[in-house]
Order: C-alpha cells, then structure tokens, then sequence
C-alpha cells in the first residue's frame, strides 16, 4: 500500500498508545493477560487502514484482537478507527508478518486473516506474497493445531495460486468461493474490499485449517541439502574408517578427556542418555570419494520434545577449512526443522574456544552452563541452543 507520509504521525501514533504494543517480542506468549477472559486470539495480517479490524473486534467482543500492519502511515489509521469505537479487545503491532514467529509463541493464536494481501504479480518475487507456502509455514509456528486462516483477495491469479500453496504447507481448504458476494454482501467487508466489491470485481476466499505437516526424517533432508556427499549411519563396515578420522584430531581427544578407540567408539554409537529409545538417535559418516569426511551425532526429540541434541560433529582433521563443517551446521536446523523438531542444542567444552566461536557462526547462543563427566572427569560445558530453520522461508 502506497500512502502519503502522515502530517504529525508520531503525534497521532502517541495519542494511540493504549492499542499500540512497541515491543510485540516483550509480549510473546503472554498475549491472553491482556484480556484473560478472551475465548480466542485472531491476527489480522496487513490490516491497511482497519475498517475490517475495527469492525471484526467490535463485533466479537469475547475474543482478542491483533493486528500486524508494517506501514505506521496506514496502521495509524486503523489505530485512530478503533480508538473512536472505545474498542479494548484490539491491538496493533507495527511490524512484518515474516517474523510472526518473533511476536507470538506456539499455539497462541486461533485465527488469522489475510485480506487483500498484495499480489506481486511478478514470478520472481512471488516468495513476498503472504500467502507464500514460505510464509504459510512461518504461521504455522504460532496457530494451535486446527487453527485457521481466512483468506480473501480480488486478484484471481493470487487466489488460484494459493490454493496450491495452503495445501503444501499443510493447511486442508474448505470454503472455497471466487465469488464471496454473488448473493449479496458476506460477512465484514475490508477497506479494499468495499472498493472491489464497488467496482463489480468479485471476490475469493478460502480457509486453511492447520493439520499435522508429515515430518520428513532428518537423514532425508541431509541427504537432500548435501547431495555432493554421501551420508548414511554408521555400520560395523565404517568403523575403522570412522575411528581414523576421530584418532587424526588429537587437540579433541585431549581436551574432552576421552581418546578415541574401537571399543570408544562402539560405547558411543550406541550410548544413550536415560529415557531415550535407539530410533532417536543417530550416528552417521559423512562420505566423499571412498573415505568419510566428517561425522555427525545426534539425537531426535532430546533433551525435551522437538528439540534435536547434536552429540558430535567432527571434520577430517586433514579436510578443515573447505567449509564442511559449516555445510553440515547450515544444513543441520533445516533438518531438525524438516523432521518436526522447533530448535537445536548441543553441549561445547568451556575450554574449546575455537568449536564456540563455531557453533556461534552457525547461530547457536549460550543457554546455560552446565557439566559432562567423561572417564570420571567433570568438565564445564556451555550448552548451546538455536531455532530450527523452516527452509522455505
Ligand atoms: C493491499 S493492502 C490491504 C489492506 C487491508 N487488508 C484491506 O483489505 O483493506 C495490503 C496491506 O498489507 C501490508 N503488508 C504487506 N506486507 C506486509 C508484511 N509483510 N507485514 C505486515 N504488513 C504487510 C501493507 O502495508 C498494506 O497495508
């Protein structure tokens, strides 16, 4: 939406502050306290000016309302609307749909509109429009399962385009129409929409309801984001050239306290911390040419669920500096992602400077310190942690 830049907008916007949140991160997963007895939470993406805001709030009452608009000159507005109304289940967030995930936690939301949303009509920036399967999956972190998004749009193009888009992101359709008005006005009307309607255009809409997305293994989408490498578990065939690699790194050995030997390495691949089943767990080489470059440990839905704990990643010792292991730790989140898992954390010795600054590049950030116990020994570690990474964003 192009607008012209608002006389005294900051003035206009101030005088609005009880509806506008500044800090939406500060109120993520803490929504309800601003109206604890709201039945539902519904998000409105791109509310432009709010005549659909205002309304919608008004006329639900019971239910909490919240608004995402990127463009103050708009938003202000839409603020001003709800004001006059003496609306209180309404607030607005001046901020970007892509980041939805950074506003809200999980589940928190029950409901979200995208009206009129705009069409970036060219192929090559199809990925900015906000129904986008990129964008569907981002709003998938924080509707509750069978949460729905309502769509309406005049463009035809967009609409059919979606409706390929909903189902890949794992949204079932249903109230699918390309002519919302045929017999006479349905539902609450947007600023845009009055316009269309007004000039004989008719409308699309349609509902996603959010289903379970099927999780793709995390091996499956290594193998997919690596394909100039092999990557499989490690078998008793692999062993010894799985144990070359780990001896030729002789810094680690001395620094964790544990050298590396058949019978290690057999105790490792099959270690597992208390609780945790053998089909969690995963231990792989990672091939080029006949000899494996790297390995990679990790295990699935550990230490909590949907998180994914990586155990080891070593690179040949010989191999360092071609960029393997930053190819394994840019593919990793998108795997964890992948295969259903929200974030990712792994243990560094506190004294391994160089592998912290490493997972660090890689996006992991200190959550804790915490301990290890290795042949007897306790070690300070820094548990690390990072987001999971929804690839097509
Ligand atoms: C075509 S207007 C429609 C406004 C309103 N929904 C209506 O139907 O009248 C699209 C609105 O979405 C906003 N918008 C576009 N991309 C956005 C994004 N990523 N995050 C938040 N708002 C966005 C634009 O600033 C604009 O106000």
């Amino acid at each position: 939406m192009r607008m012209r830049k608002k006389k005294n907008l900051e003035q206009r916007m101030e005088s609005c502050s009880a509806l506008w949140v500044r800090e939406p991160a500060q109120m993520r997963g803490l929504w309800r306290t601003k109206m604890p007895q709201a039945k539902r939470l519904r998000l409105e993406l791109g509310c432009g000016k709010g005549r659909f805001t205002a309304e919608t709030a008004a006329a639900h009452p019971e239910d909490l309302y919240v608004a995402v608009e990127r463009v103050p000159d708009a938003m202000v507005i839409a603020m001003e609307r709800c004001k006059a109304l003496g609306l209180s289940n309404v607030f607005f967030i001046d901020g970007d749909a892509a980041v939805l995930d950074t506003y809200f936690a999980p589940d928190e939301v029950d409901l979200i509109y995208i009206n009129f949303c705009d069409p970036w009509p060219s192929v090559k920036h199809s990925r900015r429009r906000l129904t986008y399967e990129g964008f569907l999956r981002g709003y998938r972190k924080v509707l509750r399962d069978g949460g729905e998004i309502h769509f309406k749009t005049d463009n035809r193009d967009l609409f059919e385009w979606s409706l390929f888009q909903f189902p890949k992101a794992g949204f079932a359709l249903s109230e699918v129409t390309r002519n919302l008005h045929a017999n006479g006005v349905q539902g609450i009307m947007t600023d845009y929409e009055e316009k269309f309607h007004g000039m004989g255009t008719p409308i699309n809409r349609c509902v996603g309801t959010k289903e379970a997305l099927p999780d793709v293994p995390v091996l499956d989408t290594l193998r997919r984001l690596m394909p100039q490498w092999e990557v499989r578990e490690v078998g008793e065939e692999d062993m010894q050239a799985v144990l070359a690699l780990l001896e030729k790194d002789r810094a680690f050995g001395e620094l964790s306290g544990r050298q590396p030997t058949m019978e290690n390495l057999r105790d490792d691949l099959a270690a597992l911390p208390p609780r945790c089943l053998p089909s969690q767990k995963h231990y792989v080489a990672i091939w080029e040419g006949g000899a494996p470059v790297a390995v990679l440990d990790w295990l699935e839905h550990y230490p909590r669920e949907r998180t994914l704990w990586i155990g080891l990643l070593m690179v040949d010792y010989n191999q360092r500096g071609r960029g393997i292991g930053r190819t394994v730790a840019d593919a990793i989140p998108k795997a964890a992602c992948a295969g259903g898992m929200d974030s990712l954390r792994l243990a560094c010795l506190e004294e391994n400077q160089a592998g912290h600054a490493f997972w660090e590049r890689a996006g992991f950030r200190n959550l804790r310190m915490g301990e290890t116990q290795t042949e007897g020994e306790r070690q300070s570690v820094w548990i690390m942690e990072r987001l999971a990474e929804n690839e097509a964003l």
